[in-house]
């Protein structure tokens, strides 16, 4: 079980990796994510399922080494088997026919942003993908969200693909002009982009989803590890996300839980490296 099919590099740091996991592959919906435990000495590690093949029974999962079980991860070969794989958990995302959608991916958080995409296309929304990255070789997922997402906006900070800049420079655009803006904006990638991208659609008063990545443990709600305060309310992202309304997310908060354990794992990331 959990067997990797392939692993392959597809930018630097970060991996794509195909896992049988059949039951998982059966079952899972857009927005929901996997807990993945490689091996003894690693922690479980949170990863959206970005796509999957019922048939043959696997899933993709999109894996940044920015850490040391992520880094053991993606050393993992081909054909080697991880220690458990649980999900599908999180509540899935709730898709509607809410008109013109727009898709907002940094980084990694594209791969989030995927199958939700495909689902809203799916649901007859006419779907705009923009992807940013910091450079070009971060922007992931182009051509296969190119299949259903019109038109696609790519920015790179760096300027090496697409309009040198930030996503939110291009969803201003699209609030300003009433014949583009989106009824929805689903958002998910590093913290600071998805606070921007709330803040921006906040005075327009359009729905903005973002999908949060707080530190996980069980993944069940028992543990605690993964809570956020939304509209003043203490949340499980584990099991009452991990989406939940842009504008009501308290981000100071996220941020400050997000690099609680920073010296710990630059202590672990020294172990890997040695
Ligand atoms: Fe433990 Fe959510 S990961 S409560």
């Amino acid at each position: 079980m959990f067997k990797i099919l392939s692993n392959e590099q597809i930018a630097p740091k970060l991996y794509r990796l195909a896992v049988l996991a059949p039951r998982i592959a059966g079952h899972r919906r857009p927005g929901q994510f996997v807990i993945v435990h490689a091996d003894r000495q690693a922690e479980r590690i949170p990863l959206t399922i970005a796509d999957a093949d019922e048939r043959q029974g696997t899933i993709i999962l999109y894996v940044q080494a920015v850490g040391y079980s992520t880094g053991r991860l993606v050393k993992m070969a081909a054909g080697s088997s991880l220690r458990d794989v649980a999900g599908p958990l999180g509540r899935p995302t709730d898709i509607q026919k809410w008109g013109r959608a727009t898709c907002v991916g940094g980084g990694v958080g594209t791969a989030v942003l995927y199958p939700v995409a495909k689902a809203l296309a799916a649901a007859g929304n006419q779907v705009t993908a923009l992807i940013g990255g910091r450079t070009a070789s971060l922007i992931i997922l182009r051509d296969e969200l190119a299949a259903f997402c019109h038109p696609i906006h790519i920015t790179t900070e760096d300027g090496s693909l697409g309009q040198k800049g930030f996503v939110t420079q291009v969803l201003e655009k699209q609030l300003r002009d009433s014949s583009l803006q989106p009824q929805v904006v689903f958002a998910a990638g590093p913290v600071p982009m998805m606070r921007a991208v709330a803040e921006m659609t906040r005075p327009y008063g359009v729905r903005t989803i973002v999908s949060l990545n707080p530190i996980m443990i069980d993944g069940t709600g028992m543990c605690g590890g993964c809570r956020v305060m939304v509209d003043g309310e203490m949340k499980f992202a584990c099991v009452d996300g991990p989406e939940f309304d842009g504008h009501k997310v308290d981000f100071d908060l996220l941020t400050d839980r997000l690099t609680t354990y920073r010296e710990e794992e630059c202590r672990m990331l020294k172990q890997l490296d040695d």
